[in-house]
This record gives C-alpha cells, structure tokens and sequence, in this order.
C-alpha cells in the first residue's frame, strides 16, 4: 500500500538524496515535465525550472517531459497541443536547458514508454486509484467526468519516469502521491519478475511558493500569471490590473492583504530586498506606485531570458530539431527498458 499521507518520510528521503547528489551528481538521472496548456511562467521559473537548470549545470542526467497525453486528461480538445509545445520548448531553452545536455521530448513520441502501462496497470488496484488525492482534487476542480485516463495517469507518469529509470524527480507537494504510486509500480514489478526498475526518490523544493498577482496560486487558468514569454508592455499591463484595496498605505500582510502581500512578494523574490522593505518603502504612495515598481522589477528581471527567448525563435528549425534529437534518444532508451521488460516477463518469442 502506498503510504501517501507520510509527508516526514518523503521530506527525510529528499533531504538524504540531496546530500548524495551533491557529492555524485553525475551518477543521477532526473525526470521531470509539464502538460503543454500554455506559456510557462514566473511560478514555473521559481517553482522547478530554475532548479532543473542548477541540476543540469551540476551533471545529473536531465530528462524533460513533454506531457502531452496528459492534457487531455482533463480536456476534451488538443487543438493548441502544437503550438503550445513548440512555445514551451522555447521556453525551456530561453530559462537555460540546453538541448546538448538535456533530452526534451514529448510521450505521445515514444510508443515503448506507453506499452509500459499494461504491465503497469496490473500491479495497482482500483481503490488505489480511487483514493489518490491529486486525481480526487483534479476531478473536482475540473468538473469533468473522472475518465479512464483521468483515474490512471498516475500509472502513466509511473511509465514516464520509469522508462529512463528515473533515480531522482524534483516534485512538489501535490505531486509526491503520484511519486509514491510510482515506487510502489516499481517495487511490485521487481518483486514480482526480477529487478528492473529503480525507485525514485522526491527532490523537494526549497523555494516557497510565488503567490500570483490575486495572492492565489500562480495559474494561467486563474489569469493570475506572468508568463516568462510576455512582453514588456503586456506584464504591465497584468499587473495594472491586477486587484489591491483600498488602503492607501502599502503594507505587507499575506493574510489580511493577499492582493498587495502578492505583489510585493513577486518584487522581493526578485530583487532580494525584503518584503517589509518594500513595503516601507513604497509607503504613503500607494498601490499604484507599487504596481510600478513591481513591473520595473519583473521586466528588468526577466529582460535577459526574453532576449534570449526572441533570439532563439529566430531560428524556425530549431524547436524541431531539439525535439527530434530528443524523441529518437527517449524512443532508444524506451525500447532498451521494454527489452528487459520483456525478457523478466518471459515474453520473448
Ligand atoms: N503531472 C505533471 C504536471 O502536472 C506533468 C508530468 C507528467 C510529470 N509526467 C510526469 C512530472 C512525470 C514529473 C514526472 O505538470
């Protein structure tokens, strides 16, 4: 049975794995992905990018998922899947994933990695599935019918981050039920036929969560979010927008001022100056001035990554043949790991 309510197991086993990766980097392979919905942004960058960049630069074997099957887990159309994945390997490139160290790829390319599933789908059971709190809390706030799909991609995100045989994958907290799914995929299977698989440790961020511009989590669907590809003009205009209160007097208080609080958190996690000093220092001049200040900080913050980002796009070839490198690497190690599925599971003929 996965034990999905230990959180302190999950903290301990990360805190051991980061200890151990900073001594051997290069003996760690990480996974890790997103669902091609739209642009990545500030909460991305600050949530897990800049870590898989750090993780890159330090050596460990870095895997980056396209999860397009994903997507329609919860919708019913994937009609921009194309043009969100040719822009969100732009951004990935412009944040400093480098395709010659990195292998960026989409699941729907590798066929191998997705006939894990039937193995896979064997060893969990249907209250399991049932119980997982990401797909319960996903299901409601979706209001779409709990699907087939919807039920098992946690098997499927097993298949994902087993195929390369994945040792570490950097997750937040709503993800550490899928990663325990995952070990216990990983666990039964080498029980069961022999040992194939590894199993996955978390790599908990450190970072604290960027409010988005309402105080709620940052979200493209809630239109609270700066995404690293905006322009200048269009993060001011976000942030213009975005709600205060009434009182004159900027001050920093996440509970009571979550709209105000939000800003001043985006500035600070920034610049570095601390939150109460820029509350002190904005003052008597309001939210209007702190709008300013947080749009200046913003844009000056993100103006070398979108330089780099328009720089990048200028080469119409390049998205696809980051992918295509990426696709052809992730459809060899896939069809190696069904080989060894194949051969403990005395199904060679
Ligand atoms: N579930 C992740 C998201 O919501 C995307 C994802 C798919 C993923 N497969 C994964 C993340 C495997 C980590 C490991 O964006």
């Amino acid at each position: 049975m996965p034990n999905i309510g230990s959180y302190t197991e999950a903290e301990r086993r990360s805190n051991a794995t980061w200890a151990e990766l900073q001594e051997r980097p290069t003996t760690f392979t990480m996974l890790t992905g997103d669902r091609p919905t739209g642009r990545l942004h500030l909460g991305h960058w600050f949530g897990t990018l800049k870590e898989r960049v750090r993780l890159q630069d330090m050596g460990v074997k870095t895997n980056i998922l396209i999860a397009d099957y994903q997507v329609i887990t919860d919708r019913d159309t994937t009609e921009h899947i194309q043009d969100n994945t040719h822009n969100m390997v732009l951004d990935y490139l412009a944040a400093g994933i480098d395709p010659q160290k990195a292998m960026i790829f989409a699941h729907s390319a590798v066929p191998a990695l997705n006939q894990l599933m039937l193995p896979f789908l064997s060893l969990v059971s249907e209250s399991e599935l049932k119980r997982n709190p990401t797909v319960k809390a996903e299901a409601e706030v979706s209001n779409h019918v709990l699907t087939g799909l919807l039920l098992t991609y946690p098997v499927h995100q097993a298949c994902d981050i087993l195929f390369c045989k994945a040792n570490v994958v950097p997750v937040g907290k709503d993800q550490l039920p899928h990663l325990e799914l995952t070990r216990t995929i990983a666990r039964r299977f080498n029980e069961r036929y022999g040992h194939v698989f590894p199993e996955p440790a978390p790599l908990l961020s450190e970072t604290p969560e960027l409010p988005g511009l309402d105080g709620r989590k940052m979200s493209k669907s809630y239109g609270n979010a700066i995404a690293l590809s905006m322009t200048e003009d269009e993060t001011a205009k976000l942030i213009k927008k975005a709600r205060t209160d009434s009182e004159r007097t900027i001050t920093f208080d996440p509970e009571g001022r979550p709209g105000v609080s939000a800003l001043i958190t985006t500035a600070s996690l920034m610049n570095g100056v601390p939150p109460e000093e820029i509350a002190a220092q904005i003052g008597e001049s309001g939210a209007g001035a702190l709008k300013n200040y947080v749009t200046d900080t913003v844009n000056d913050y993100l103006r070398p990554m979108r330089s780099r980002r328009a720089e990048l796009a200028r080469d119409k070839a390049l998205v696809h043949e980051v992918l295509e490198r990426g696709n052809r690497e992730a459809n060899e190690i896939a069809d190696a790991t069904l080989a060894e599925v194949r051969h403990v599971m005395h199904m060679e003929y």
